[in-house]
């Protein structure tokens, strides 16, 4: 299986993956598919700066990307003690409350992270700077499309730009912008996501715009990048998957929820980000269904809100409360593999299958 992303991209495969980690997009791109890095994660540009160079050692001069995340409106921003300020009292107490209710025990010690702010326009903006010095392929941005200067700067480079999209109109407006790579991104998907499921979405996309686009939302197996292919997506791009792989290196109540979750157990909810974005459903994003709960607060103050009491669930060791954005897909993920072997297998199949249906004909 080839396709001309892999000639565009200098890949072997027409698989795009999206990870948190840098041991999952070094091992992505070192098999064979364009491993792309998600920035969001990084406060400090020079924590990222240090990735970015291991990534070039270890990405052994095969290609890389990276994923920043611009908002189209833009988020408040100002110093964290300024926006915490704006959190109403009543938030707090709800998510006080919740833990409790919860069984979360507090930390240890205090926890001096902040939460993410790697969505305002102006983390992201060091991101691109850091990136712009590393021989990256390829930066993507979600939740719109990168504001105009930054798709000048990265072409000035040489790098190809891409966006994420969960409407025809969107993607429309991103090319229209100087987009060269769509990733038409499905309902099913893990993280921010629209509400048209990937079998409507992906041809609209394609017809709707003349440049590449990706296929993205619920893709797991090779039977599905066939039939994204069928969709008329030049390749695939696929984040839940990597996260049961041996390089994710997740904590042992986030890798046996995984395991166990079923493609029932996600909902898509704004209490991670203040944005809508596909979680894993447990007794966490249920409490925030109750009729007590408050409204989600807009970017960047929801995650602020519960950045601690994400640390002190993720802490807990308890699966059942870990706050973790998946897709749909995480019902076929039942085992912790190696990217390689995943990876092998994904285009095995995908082979596999492109040959069955041959001989329909
Ligand atoms: C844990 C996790 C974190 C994500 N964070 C981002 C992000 O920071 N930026 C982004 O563009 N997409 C992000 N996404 C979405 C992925 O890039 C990708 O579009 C999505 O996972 C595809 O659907 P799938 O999860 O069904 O494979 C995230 C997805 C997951 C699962």
């Amino acid at each position: 299986m080839r396709t001309d992303l892999c000639d565009l991209l200098g890949i072997e495969h027409p698989i795009v993956g999206f990870s948190p980690s840098e041991h999952v997009v070094a091992a992505i791109s070192r098999a064979g598919g364009l491993g792309v890095l998600g920035c969001v994660r990084f406060n400090d540009p020079d924590e990222l700066e240090a990735v970015l160079t291991w990534l070039d050692e270890e990405t052994g001069g095969k290609p890389y990307g990276v994923d920043v995340v611009m908002p189209g409106r833009e988020p408040a921003e100002g110093p964290v003690a300024d926006l915490n300020q704006l959190i109403p009292s009543g938030h707090r107490d709800f998510v006080e409350q919740a833990l409790l209710r919860l069984g979360v025990p507090p930390l240890g010690s205090a926890s001096d992270r902040p939460g993410v702010l790697g969505w305002l326009h102006s983390v992201a903006r060091s991101h691109v700077e850091v990136a712009l010095r590393h021989p990256v392929r390829l930066i993507a941005n979600a939740l719109g499309p990168p504001p105009p200067d930054v798709i000048e700067q990265a072409h000035a480079h040489g790098l190809l730009v891409a966006a994420l999209a969960g409407r025809a109109d969107h993607a429309r407006s991103h090319v229209a912008g100087g987009v060269d790579i769509v990733v038409a991104q499905g309902y099913e998907a893990g993280g921010h996501t629209g509400e048209i499921a990937g079998m409507v979405l992906i041809p609209e996309i394609v017809d709707a715009v003349d440049v590449p686009v990706l296929a993205a939302g619920g893709i797991g197996s090779g039977r599905q990048i066939a039939a994204a292919l069928a969709l008329g997506a030049r390749g695939v791009w696929m984040g839940s998957v990597w996260l049961g792989t041996s390089e994710y290196r997740s904590a042992p109540a986030l890798r046996d929820a995984l395991l166990q979750a079923t493609s029932s157990d996600t909902v898509r909810s704004r209490i991670y980000s203040g944005k809508p974005a596909r979680l894993l459903r447990n007794r966490w994003t249920e409490a925030w269904s109750t009729e007590d709960a408050p409204a989600a607060l807009p970017m960047p103050l929801q995650n602020l809100l519960v950045s601690g009491a994400h640390d002190r669930l993720m802490a807990s060791g308890d699966p059942t409360v870990v706050p973790m954005p998946v897709g749909q897909i995480v019902g076929r993920m039942n085992e912790v593999r190696p990217v390689a072997e995943v990876l092998t297998d994904l285009v095995t199949e995908a082979d596999e299958t492109l040959a069955r249906l041959h001989k329909l004909l």
